[in-house]
């Protein structure tokens, strides 16, 4: 897309991302709905903006991933994707979400999981996770209320390895961390162990049949193999700092459209653990996909947002629009949905550090709801994830256009 011709055409798209930024339809088709990642985008808001600034064929990268749906989005739609984020579990859920499965692999998930659903026994016998690995894994899931869904899990993750590859394995445990994330995440009443069963059969009915839709999507036609492999996008677990150097991305660099959205200035979001009855944190999830962590929140927030002047933040946000500068070009435009705690000054050292690293903020004069020409939406209570209760900084929310200078 040419340079001039995309300025324009940020412009005319404008009405329509205003009202898919405005969405509050709540997230499904796909696989979006394999695990609520917190902070995550609409999937509406992410298929406006690559339907509106990329072609089929093109690259969309998108270096802090969360849960694929940028991914998924852009797979759906005839787009080859990559994707990048620091936390294990993000990767793990955006790897699941976007790996295409046979029909004989997902036939095999659903038999082993009705299997399973029989054998989930609260008498059976378990092995316990050893080693310091998974030292405190059960923290907060283990009184009274919480141990028979902890000892059912327990069970389960026993028999992911009774099926046949990584893939599948993978899949059995994101059903697992989804039953787990409803059971025990930010809810008043933790359910039974009976009431966990079905919803784990539910879920497993659900997501197989995502699954089989997603793998269609992006294989159809006569190449149906060769456009899966094409489409399935690339996820790392790795930071963005530093990306410029990956070879497993080299032949995705410089892609036609960077569509992301970081972690926030000063905006507390829960990214690594659930809250379990009230502000409990366990760190559950990270044993369930089986990928330890041992990080604190900070690492997963650009740093600890307590600082003066958020320092460390604004730091470590120049070192990641550093390396995207460097895997861009001149026609790459860059599409970011940012909140921020106090936008006053946020936003413009926000804007000073992208411009020191060699970006261009374009903004749309046919905007009408906003003074700077800018799409704007307040976030009262985090309504994104109003779910998530205990996170109650309100905010407000931009959508930013930039490409190099
Ligand atoms: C707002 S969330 C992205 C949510 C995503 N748009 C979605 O739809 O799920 C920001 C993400 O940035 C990740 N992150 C933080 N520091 C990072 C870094 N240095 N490199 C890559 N990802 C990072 C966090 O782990 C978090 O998943």
């Amino acid at each position: 897309m040419g340079r001039l011709r995309s300025d324009v055409m940020v412009g005319r798209a404008c009405a329509f991302l205003m009202a898919a930024a405005q969405d509050r339809k709540p997230v499904g088709g796909w696989t979006h709905n394999f695990y609520r990642y917190p902070a995550r985008f609409s999937p509406r808001f992410a298929r406006a903006v690559i339907l509106a600034f990329s072609n089929p064929g093109d690259t969309v990268f998108d270096p802090f991933m969360g849960g694929g749906t940028t991914l998924v989005e852009a797979a759906v739609t005839g787009r080859r994707s990559a994707g990048t984020d620091i936390n294990p579990l993000a990767f793990f859920v955006a790897r699941v979400k976007t790996t295409p499965l046979s029909e004989s692999e997902i036939t095999e998930i659903e038999q082993w999981g009705r299997a399973l659903a029989s054998d989930l026994k609260l008498r059976n016998s378990v092995t316990r996770p050893i080693g310091s690995t998974w030292q405190g894994y059960d923290r907060n899931i283990s009184d009274r209320k919480t141990w028979p869904i902890r000892k059912t899990l327990e069970l389960a993750v026993m028999h992911v390895r009774r099926l046949g590859n990584w893939r599948m394995q993978q899949f059995a445990r994101c059903i697992l961390l989804r039953s787990g994330q409803w059971a025990l995440d930010c809810r008043s009443t933790i359910p039974s162990a009976t009431q966990f069963r079905w919803r784990f059969l539910k879920f497993l009915e659900e997501m197989a049949g995502d699954a089989r839709e997603y793998t269609q999507a992006l294989g159809s036609g006569i190449d149906a193999d060769e456009n899966r492999n094409l489409l399935a996008p690339v996820c790392l677990s790795r930071s963005v700092i530093g990306v410029e150097k990956e070879e497993q991305l080299a032949s995705h660099f410089p892609p036609a459209l960077i569509l992301t959205s970081p972690p926030y200035p000063g905006v507390h979001v829960l990214y690594h653990r659930w809250q379990v009855q009230g502000r409990r944190e366990t760190p559950a999830p990270f044993w369930i996909v089986g990928s330890p962590d041992g990080n604190g929140a900070s690492h997963y927030t650009f740093g600890d947002r307590k600082r003066r002047g958020l320092a460390p933040y604004f730091e470590i946000l120049r070192g990641a629009f550093n390396s995207l500068a460097r895997i861009a070009d001149n026609n790459t435009l860059m599409v970011q949905l940012v909140a921020f705690s106090e936008p006053s000054w946020q936003l413009p050292m926000y804007l000073k550090i992208l411009e020191e690293v060699g970006f261009r903020e374009i903004r749309p004069t046919s905007v009408v709801n906003s003074q700077d020409a800018r799409i704007w939406r307040a976030v009262p209570n985090r309504k994104w994830y109003a779910d998530q209760r205990g996170v109650t900084t309100s905010s407000k929310e931009v959508i930013l256009f930039h490409r190099l200078a």
